[in-house]
């Protein structure tokens, strides 16, 4: 085990599924205490039981993070049970994907991603901050997208809700990175997981896998960097300050392309 996590809580978002509950059996083989947040009490009691028997400490917390009355009693829960809280990690989202001309009808797509990814995000940080200042320590993650450090099409709604969040994260970093409280922004790539799976062609797109994913977000807990990205992504973001119109310009047939190939791929392993 990392002495670096024993002794220490681990409020952790999204852990019923995907990368989250991978990073929470992680985060506990590690020595962290985790607690795990999802609306699924299911799935999130299969995790804890899973992280018992491994013999690490883990409490489920069912949750609809969009209900500010749901979440409240479960910041009461969480304040009241864990003396210290040492990292919270903002991993529950949900992903629409879907053109723009598609969604000149559709406000409530950019309503409920920004309810879940944004501001059950901040609604959460918020309730935790009076803690971390007192204690004078607290880290916040960020599970965000490769894709916010590019121009992608067809995640509108997704990524501005990312984008969103990327912001708090750094006003948070600004105002109270003196008083303890650091962040970190994850740019995950494609994972394959039950959020990716939602979209058929992606089948045929080679991804990460949760498990590796989830020790992205093991890095941003244990070593607190300000970012985890990608090389690409790193790269990316370079070229977008040096000549965005370009990079703009570039993309947009690559992507097309790219959809035309995962297209003709998963048309051929469905036959
Ligand atoms: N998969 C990818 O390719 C990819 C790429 C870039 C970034 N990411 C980011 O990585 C993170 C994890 O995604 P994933 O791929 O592991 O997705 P996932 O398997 O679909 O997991 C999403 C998690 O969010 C929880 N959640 C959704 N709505 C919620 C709500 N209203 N209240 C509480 N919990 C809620 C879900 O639990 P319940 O349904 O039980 O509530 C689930 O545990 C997300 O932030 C995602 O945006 C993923």
């Amino acid at each position: 085990m990392s002495a670096r996590l024993a002794g220490r809580t681990v409020v952790l978002t999204g852990a019923s599924s995907g990368i989250g509950a991978e990073a929470a059996r992680k985060l506990a083989r590690q020595g962290a205490t985790v607690c795990l947040l999802a609306r699924r009490e299911d799935e999130l009691e299969s995790v804890r039981a899973d992280i018992a028997v491994a013999g690490g400490d883990a409490h489920t917390y069912a949750v609809d993070l969009t209900d500010d009355e749901q979440t409240r009693l479960v910041i009461d829960r969480l304040l009241a049970e864990h003396p210290s809280i040492d990292a919270l990690v903002n991993n529950a989202a949900r992903s629409i994907r879907r053109p723009i001309v598609e969604s000149v009808d559709r406000m409530h797509d950019f309503e409920r991603t920004m309810a879940v990814n944004y501001f059950g995000a901040v609604r959460l940080t918020l309730a935790l901050v009076p803690r971390f200042v007192e204690q004078g320590h607290g880290h916040v993650v960020i599970s965000s997208s490769m894709s916010t450090q590019v121009p992608i099409p067809l995640f509108s709604a997704y990524l501005a809700s990312k984008s969103a969040l990327e912001s708090f994260t750094r006003s948070l970093s600004a105002e109270l990175g003196s008083d303890g409280i650091s962040t970190t922004v994850v740019h995950f790539p494609m994972v394959r997981t039950p959020m990716s799976g939602g979209t058929d062609i992606y089948r045929a797109m080679p991804m990460l896998t949760a498990d590796r994913a989830a020790n992205w977000l093991v890095k941003a807990v244990v070593d607190r960097p300000t970012r985890v990205t990608s090389l690409q992504g790193a790269a990316a973001e370079i070229a977008m300050a040096a000549v965005p119109g370009v990079v703009t310009a570039g993309l947009r047939p690559a992507f097309r392309a790219m959809d035309r190939v995962l297209a003709k791929r998963a048309a051929a392993d469905r036959t």
